[in-house]
């Protein structure tokens, strides 16, 4: 009897499976009449383990439908989970949430798969590149070139290259960038590396330190931001001696080779640009990323720069309609756009201003240069520092 059962069974279940088939044989869906929805064909296909094209769903996001994810119209008949499902992704599922702001009632942005990907693939990818191109660079640099000497006789005497508050400024702006750059790349590798050696609970406190460190660091860097702004932004006005210098590749490459500069060279120049642009929209997208939803840059920024026709010029046309989530993802990506690019020039920074020039590093360390280095690197600045002093000694005779 068991026996018969069992039999009755297995054929019940073989027809059921045939009807699959069946159905399977008819093609891909119509998603016109289903409406995005997924069908029982790509259920079962992904049950069989077979890949289903999921592009009807992942394009197909609701996305621009701006007035649905900002202000919830209210239901349009929910008559079944799927169907409750689909008006969420859409936004224009009826939402109810204690919590108030402008994105708490979206509870499933699809539209972010893209960010998602693009975050933990091509961003770190392409910045490692950046990242390993500026470390190779450096190192075939000092291959070729070594240790840029001081090439003519010490004097034994120096000249004060930056008084106390400008190396005060250098310090909280280099310092705090330097924490900002570690925490932040920790936080975007630490858990492909961190998790297998501390465990889950270890990284956890790892990366809230590294969340708070970020956030409130952020201030110091501002302030060492505006201070630097202040205190060099008048010696980095390009002029025509940024030329000879750059036109003589500043006697990087060749030893001997000093070509005249002032208080900054055209290279150095080119740095504190690079440090102040960089830094301003490094922090303008990392408030808003502090403040979530208070400060949505992108839709506008993209407007205007549409209004350049220079995206049209390449097939583009951004997005000038967002959610507000949508907002918080480009600021993320602008962000760490900006981070990768900014540590490349700071790691060359660092070298030329450290072990790749001998007696740089005394300008920001006790703030006195050997006059030799001076004459050097800074020709024009030394003989106005001198002309300064010189000035001084004539005017007060009796002391
Ligand atoms: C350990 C790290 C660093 C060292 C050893 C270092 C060293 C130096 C030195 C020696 C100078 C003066 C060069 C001269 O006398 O002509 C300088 C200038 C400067 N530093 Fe740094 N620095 C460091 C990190 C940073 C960081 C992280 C930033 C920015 C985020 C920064 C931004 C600047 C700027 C804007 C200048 C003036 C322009 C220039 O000389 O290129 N520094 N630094």
């Amino acid at each position: 009897m068991r026996l018969i059962q069992y039999l009755l069974i297995s054929m019940f279940l073989t027809g059921f499976a045939w009807a699959q088939d069946s159905s399977d044989a008819q093609g891909t869906p119509d998603r016109a009449t289903t409406g995005g929805a997924t069908t029982l064909e790509d259920i079962l296909a992904r049950q069989r383990g077979e890949k289903v094209d999921n592009s009807y769903r992942s394009e197909n996001t609701g996305q621009g439908n701006v007035e649905g994810l900002m202000g919830q119209f209210g239901t349009r008949g929910v008559t079944s989970d799927s169907d409750v499902y689909r008006a969420l992704r859409y936004g224009s599922a009826d939402v109810t949430v204690s919590s108030k702001g402008p994105a708490a009632s979206v509870l499933i942005q699809d539209g972010g798969m893209w960010w998602l990907n693009f975050r933990t693939g091509p961003l770190r990818e392409y910045g490692t590149y950046i990242i390993a191109g500026m470390l190779a660079v450096i190192v075939l640099f000092f291959l070729l070139r070594g240790k840029i000497r001081i090439d003519g006789e010490r004097t034994g005497r120096t000249v004060t290259r930056f008084n106390s508050f400008e190396r005060f400024g250098h310090w909280l702006f280099a310092g705090s960038f330097l924490v900002l750059g570690l925490t932040g790349l920790l936080t975007l590798y630490g858990r492909d590396f961190m998790i297998p050696l501390f465990g889950k609970e270890g990284f956890a406190v790892i990366a809230q330190g590294c969340k708070w460190l970020h956030n409130n660091l952020a201030w110091s860097f501002m302030l060492g931001l505006v201070i630097v702004t202040v205190n060099w932004i008048a010696h980095n006005i390009p002029n025509r001696t940024d030329l000879k210098w750059l036109a003589a590749g500043g006697g990087l490459f060749t030893k001997g080779s000093h070509p005249p500069a002032k208080k900054f060279n055209a290279g150095q120049k080119v740095i504190f640009w690079a440090c102040i642009l960089l830094g301003v929209s490094i922090s303008l997208s990392g408030l808003s990323l502090l403040f979530p939803f208070e400060m949505p840059l992108f839709a506008k920024t993209f407007s205007i720069v549409n209004s350049t026709g220079i995206p049209q010029m390449f097939g583009l046309n951004l997005p000038v309609q967002m959610s507000p989530q949508e907002e918080m993802q480009y600021a993320q990506v602008w962000h760490v756009m900006v981070a990768y690019v900014f540590i490349a020039i700071i790691i060359a920074h660092i070298y030329l201003g450290s072990v790749g020039m001998e007696g740089a590093f005394d300008a920001m360390g006790t703030g006195e240069v050997e006059e030799q280095w001076a004459r050097e690197h800074h020709s024009l600045w030394l003989a106005e520092v001198q002309d300064k002093e010189a000035g001084k000694t004539t005017a007060s005779p009796a002391e």
